[in-house]
């Protein structure tokens, strides 16, 4: 068993916010698992990011049960628990951007990463981060998951409705609330993450954050003290309406 500091696991550490918020951790002196599908692109960033820090790629498609179990049997054989774990692997998989021509399938596929891929991960997990005095979970979510700002009554932010993308995210901030209750008497928090508008590949760089000011609410809330919130949502300015 290696004896370690504190070691965070990041879904989608390849690129974007996921891979600015494993350079953060590891420039903070944790022990990263940057998670990633492919292994090539996940190992190429692991080693990008030595730079600053003990990051070490892990094989981790969140829609494969097998690539969860052999994750999670690695890290409980050479760590025996786990402190952090972040679900930042996300898809926009729809190509229609109206509700009235949303494609179920589409929808699908998006919901089997950023929702089922969350809960696999975390349920697979759970168990190490409950051996942690200080366990951790941030769900990467978005504002466009938020009923108040993206619903009916929402300010126009002139962004096009992505059926299955926001309601997973919607989805996702109700995980977080239902874990955090049925773990409400353990020292785990687990909270949901706004990044704001960051440029990344996921909106062809339109974003108007840098992926280390979004990386940087996933790592505040990763590293909340012991009187941290639980079960909220929270962007840079604090709680963002659920
Ligand atoms: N960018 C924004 O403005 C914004 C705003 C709010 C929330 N978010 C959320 O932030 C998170 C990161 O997004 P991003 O903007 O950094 O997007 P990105 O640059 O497109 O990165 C997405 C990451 O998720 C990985 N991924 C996708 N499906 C996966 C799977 N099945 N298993 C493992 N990894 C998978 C990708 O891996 P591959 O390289 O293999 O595809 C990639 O590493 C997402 O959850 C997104 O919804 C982003």
């Amino acid at each position: 068993m290696e004896n370690k500091s504190t070691l965070a696991l990041v879904t989608g550490g390849n690129r974007g916010i996921g891979r600015e918020t494993a350079r953060q951790f590891a420039a903070m002196g944790m022990t990263v698992l940057l998670g990633a599908r492919e292994e090539s692109r996940g190992r190429e960033a692991a080693e990008e990011l030595a730079a600053y820090g003990d990051v070490r790629f892990i094989q981790l498609d969140v829609t494969d049960d097998d690539q969860i179990s052999a994750a999670t049997r690695t890290v409980d054989e050479t760590f025996g628990s786990l402190d952090i774990l972040v679900n930042n692997a996300g898809v926009i998989a729809e190509r229609n951007i109206t509700a009235a021509t949303a494609v179920v399938d589409e929808v699908r596929t998006t919901y089997e990463t950023n929702v089922f891929g969350a809960l696999r991960v975390t349920n697979g997990f759970l168990p190490l981060l409950l051996r942690s005095s200080a366990g951790r979970v941030v769900n990467v979510s978005s504002f466009l998951g938020s009923l108040e700002l993206s619903g009916r009554n929402s300010p126009n932010l002139g962004i096009p409705t992505l059926l299955g993308y926001n309601t997973s995210k919607t989805a996702l901030n109700a995980l977080t609330a239902q874990y955090a209750a049925e773990l409400r008497n353990h020292p785990i928090k687990i909270n949901s993450a706004d990044p704001g508008y960051v440029s990344t590949d996921l909106n062809g760089h339109t974003g108007t954050r840098s992926v280390e000011q979004g990386a940087a609410v996933v790592v505040s809330l990763a590293t909340l003290g012991e009187d941290g919130p639980t079960g909220g949502f929270f962007g840079e300015e604090g709680p963002v309406p659920w």
